[in-house]
């Protein structure tokens, strides 16, 4: 009965035993998954944006080359995690279409225009550093195919974080232009950066769910106070000032305290009414609809090929 196949369900999921897509599943599980995956999906694609900006204008090849990489990489992301959707039942099109008629949601962060190449150390730094935070215990998510996705992932976003740092290391002790690029570049990603990990746990309408499933594994708030606590150390070996005037730090509990995050900012943005959220996804259209002509010739080849086998 459905009780049973519930109960059965939710102790593979306390024996961290991984939900496979042929498993029988709760509708709400698989709903939530779809919702995610697929944002997250979308996060990746639309994130390739504020990066390939500064592609053709990178100061050396030396940099080119790391942006390349790691704006391609983020494509394959995307795919990685689309082919993950697909697995509980929607198509890439459904999808697609949900994010460019603006009914689907992606991170936030990258409806943020990118001024200067420091934008390029800082977005390196503090988006994939916080990526990275909230990636690597989805590695451990209950659903195979999602959990899978995120080890290749996550290996990669080491390096993406990484060059960031370096990047802005570079600036933070160049010449004093150089600094104040970097530090202006800061101000502008910090707070943007805490709102990528989602509103405050008691605004969280999907934390409670999505943890009794162990798809989410730490809370919203859990995982900013950690980002916040390993960041600020690295932006103070930059000489960097935080531009948060209530951050201090608590000998107590061993964590920062910091300022109120603006809110109204946080949904005004996810509402599509941030900066480039239009452009943003003008841009995903326009690719979709150039890119129409390479579908259609991969379906024609495939249809071709699918002939000649019958002959
Ligand atoms: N931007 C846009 N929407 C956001 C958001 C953000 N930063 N944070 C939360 N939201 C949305 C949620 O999607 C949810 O709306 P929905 O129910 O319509 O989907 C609503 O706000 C309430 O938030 P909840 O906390 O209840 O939602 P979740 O439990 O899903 O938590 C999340 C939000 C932590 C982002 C979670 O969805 C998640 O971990 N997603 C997968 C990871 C991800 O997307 N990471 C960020 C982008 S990927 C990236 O940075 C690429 C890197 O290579 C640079």
């Amino acid at each position: 009965t459905e009780i049973n196949l519930e109960q059965h369900f939710q102790n593979k999921i306390d024996n961290e035993i991984r939900i496979e897509p042929k498993d029988w599943m709760p509708e709400a599980y698989r709903k939530t998954l779809i919702r995610q995956i697929s944002q997250h999906a979308h996060s990746e694609i639309v994130g390739m944006l504020p990066e390939a900006n500064w592609i053709t204008r990178a100061p050396s090849l030396k940099r080119k080359k790391i942006l390349l990489a790691k704006v391609q990489d983020e494509g394959g992301h995307g795919l990685y995690l689309y082919c993950a959707a697909e697995t509980l039942g929607v198509t890439r099109d459904e999808t697609l279409r949900d994010l460019h008629s603006g009914k689907a949601k992606y991170s936030s962060i990258f409806n943020y225009p990118t001024l200067t190449w420091a934008d390029m150390g800082a977005v390196g730094w503090l988006v994939d550093g916080a990526a990275i935070l909230n990636q690597v215990p989805l590695c451990r998510a209950s659903y195979g195919p999602y959990a899978r996705a995120m080890v290749r992932i996550c290996k990669e976003e080491s390096f993406h974080q990484r060059q960031g740092y370096e990047l802005m290391m570079k600036l933070a002790q160049g010449s004093p232009e150089q600094k104040e690029m970097a530090q202006d570049a800061f101000n502008r990603w910090w707070w943007p950066t805490l709102m990528m990990f989602g509103p405050r746990d008691a605004e969280s309408g999907n934390t409670e769910a999505s943890m009794n499933w162990r798809i989410k594994r730490f809370s919203n708030d859990e995982l900013r106070q950690r980002f916040v606590d390993m960041t600020v150390p690295q932006a103070e070996y930059l000489g960097l000032t935080i531009p948060d005037p209530e951050l201090k730090f608590n000998e107590e509990t061993g964590h920062y305290e910091f300022g109120e995050i603006d809110w109204e900012e946080f949904w005004n943005v996810v509402k599509g009414n941030g900066m480039c959220n239009k452009e943003r996804i003008d841009v995903r259209r326009t690719a979709f609809d150039e890119g129409a002509w390479v579908r259609d010739a991969a379906t024609a080849y495939h249809e071709k090929r699918k002939q000649k086998e019958q002959q």
